[in-house]
């Protein structure tokens, strides 16, 4: 990992981002918990996707899936069969690596200083985490966990169709957590065995499907663009031939310039009618769509968007990290920022700066829903500055002597660091404007 990553990976742990999965009993490979800091960037991230996915159109339904689905269902989308990447083991050290992943398998070598290493014939390795329901030993069904939540829309098509009033062009939207036996989980959360995606299902009559393809690439980039990632950071690719998943047509991914490469942490996939065909033939149930316009029937191909939530957040605070003078400062959009406003009483020693910013901090959490707002009465101010700043926190409020003479108050931004003194009367007013209240 590169000095950036381990800076990253160490703020992370320190301020309470993302910790590794069961810590305290040695972890569990490819597994992270969220701390109080983390569990708010990622609520972020997945309120603004809904927002802007759901809320903001009226093309766009949503669905919360089961985890747990009938086996028949990943039989018949073919993940049983064909979601699979080539395993490879090194014959000296029977460690088990991912043939495709070269980087990976070139500094395994290197790890043997000069043996030779020979490694067996790539075979296909079925990423479906497997479980086990029932209350009978011998008669437990064996079922999979989702390895991807898109399963959970196809198979509601007919449900939602018949329960909305909504037509073809239109969308179904899901989060939800993910799981992959993935050969080797790594770079941080980056790819991990559990995870979260964020997806749009868009069904599309077949003559429409490229248009909407090339709409859904561009509206999901500006997505990432609107919330501040740096676009010289970001690009397109398309998957070669042999490379794309089983089900899709096309496939293009949008790409970080990480630490560790350009990176995939969004798939937009052109997944044919392939989903709805596979279950209409298994489950024997008519997954067709009556197209009143045209007054026909047909089988509605898919326009995917398809995004995780843990990469988008590791991508985010990789791309907002800064290292200024004396500080370090996550220039996250205010949007995505664990705490919108830091309130301090200059002293906490002084009862009633500390109560008279208890009453702004409950004025701006209670009354104005500018939540979460963070509290700090521990050291000096230039600390408490610090601190916010590693955090991403982008307004910090002073409560001083002055604010008890005249009802004012220190803003000070945090990426020019500039203050300006207001009344606290204005408030609500400053942040209506700065972040849409
Ligand atoms: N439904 C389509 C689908 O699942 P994908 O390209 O396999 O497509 C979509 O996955 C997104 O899910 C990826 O771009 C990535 O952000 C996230 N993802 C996939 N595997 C992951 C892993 N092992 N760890 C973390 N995120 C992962």
């Amino acid at each position: 990992m590169t000095n950036l990553m381990d800076k990253i990976v160490a703020l992370a742990k320190r301020r309470g981002f993302i910790f590794p999965g069961s810590e305290i009993y040695g972890g569990l490979a490819g597994t992270w918990d969220y701390g109080p800091l983390g569990v708010e960037l990622k609520n972020n991230i997945k309120a603004a996707f809904w927002q802007s996915m759901v809320y903001k159109r009226n093309d766009v339904v949503g669905i919360d899936s089961a985890i747990l689905m009938n086996p028949k269902v990943w039989e018949a989308s073919g993940h049983v069969e064909a979601f699979t990447d080539p395993l490879v083991e090194c014959k000296i050290c029977h460690e088990r690596f991912r043939a495709d992943q070269e980087d990976e398998i070139q500094s395994h070598e290197k790890s043997h200083k000069g043996k030779k290493t020979e490694w067996t014939e790539p075979k296909k390795f079925n990423l479906l985490v497997e479980a086990k329901l029932g209350v009978i030993e011998d008669a437990r069904t064996k079922v999979y966990l989702r390895g991807e939540i898109t399963q959970g829309v196809h198979v509601n098509f007919k449900n939602v169709l018949d329960s909305t009033r909504i037509q073809i062009p239109f969308g179904i939207a899901q989060i939800g957590k993910a799981f992959r036996n993935e050969i080797t989980p790594s770079n941080f959360t980056f790819r991990s065995r559990e995870f979260e995606q964020m997806e749009l299902q868009y069904y599309v009559n077949l003559k429409e499907a490229q248009k909407w393809y090339g709409y859904w690439k561009e509206e999901r980039m500006k997505w990432y663009l609107n919330l501040s990632m740096n676009k010289k950071k970001l690009r397109f690719r398309q998957h070669e031939e042999g490379e794309r998943a089983h089900y899709a047509q096309d496939a293009w991914d949008i790409e970080y310039d990480s630490p560790f490469g350009w990176k995939e942490f969004e798939g937009i996939h052109n997944r044919g009618n392939w989903d709805l065909s596979q279950h209409q033939k298994e489950s024997g149930v008519d997954m067709t769509y009556f197209d009143q316009e045209a007054n026909k029937r047909y089988l509605p191909h898919i326009i995917e968007t398809s995004g995780g939530v843990d990469r988008t957040a590791l991508f985010f605070l990789i791309d907002a990290y800064r290292e200024e003078k004396d500080r370090i400062v996550l220039k996250l959009h205010s949007k995505l920022a664990p705490y919108k406003v830091a309130v301090f009483p200059l002293l906490a020693n002084k009862p009633q700066l500390v109560e008279k910013a208890r009453s702004i901090y409950s004025q701006l959490t209670i009354h104005h829903s500018l939540l979460p707002v963070a509290w700090d009465d521990r050291g000096n101010i230039g600390k408490r500055y610090y601190s916010q700043d590693e955090i991403g926190t982008p307004y910090c409020i002073t409560i001083d002597f002055q604010t008890l003479e005249d009802d004012t108050v220190t803003i000070r931004d945090r990426d020019t660091t500039k203050q300006e003194r207001t009344l606290i009367q204005n408030l609500n007013n400053y942040f209506q404007d700065k972040f849409s209240v």
